[in-house]
């Protein structure tokens, strides 16, 4: 039995008010807390860092499940981990060493993720999916939210889906499917069939007046679709 998980992305959140969305949205039903790191440089808009994953760490009572838009890397790995990270994804055009980051971030106690860009094909999962523990598929071009999903992810979706299975019958380790950018309610049903099993969702739940209202009915949606 597959299980779906809800990842509600802060970068839609009030800044002013963190700790307070925080824990609402994780009331509201959340199972991780998605916190998207972007530099300036390997995308062009600048987030938060290491200190704000920290001070958010005593609100959140789920994973934080953070997204690293950084070059480079490694250096940023140790610090998230440190602040409190239980997942750690990075897209392996921001590390020149990409097995090395995997391992680095397996050391730190942290399960880690590849995140794969609308352009990236899928090869670079080939030597390294055994080693993952999630599979980051972005369905916008990082940097922003509230930009809208690019159908292509269908059916890289649907691809990635096929190797997890496989590799999962062959390890019995789990690998997370997870999708970023542009998920709704009105989409994300056709997403679950594509085969993701995690959904980072910014504007759709921060951006609506009720956020245990928004993320019942992307459940819902996600049942209908089985
Ligand atoms: C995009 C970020 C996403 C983004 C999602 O670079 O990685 O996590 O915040 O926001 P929405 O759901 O609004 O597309
Ligand atoms: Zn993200």
């Amino acid at each position: 039995m597959r299980t779906y998980q809800i990842a509600p992305s802060i970068l839609s959140a009030d800044f002013a008010r963190l700790g307070d969305e925080v824990r609402v949205v994780i009331d509201a039903g959340a199972d991780l807390i998605h916190f998207d790191v972007m530099d300036n440089h390997y995308v062009p808009n600048l987030t938060i860092g290491p200190l704000v994953c920290r001070a958010l760490k005593p609100h959140v009572s789920v994973p934080i499940d953070v997204h690293l838009m950084v070059t480079p890397v490694d250096a940023l790995v140790s610090e998230f981990a440190e602040a409190g990270a239980a997942v750690i994804s990075f897209h392996p055009e921001a590390s020149f060493h990409v097995d090395r980051t995997i391992g680095l971030i397996h050391q730190h106690g942290c399960k880690a993720g590849l995140a794969i860009n609308p352009a990236t094909p899928l090869d670079c999962l080939d030597h390294v999916l055994d080693k993952l523990d999630v599979v980051l598929i972005m369905s916008v071009n990082p940097g922003f939210a509230g930009q809208s999903f690019i159908d292509e992810a269908l059916s890289k979706l649907t691809l990635v889906r096929a190797r997890i299975d496989a590799m999962v019958a062959r390890t019995g380790r789990e690998i997370r499917l997870e999708v970023d950018g542009g998920v709704k309610v009105d989409n994300i049903g056709a997403i679950a069939r594509a085969g993701a099993d995690r959904f980072v969702a910014g504007s759709a739940i921060f951006g609506s007046g009720d956020y245990s209202k928004t993320i019942a009915a992307m459940r819902a949606e996600i049942a209908r679709a089985q």
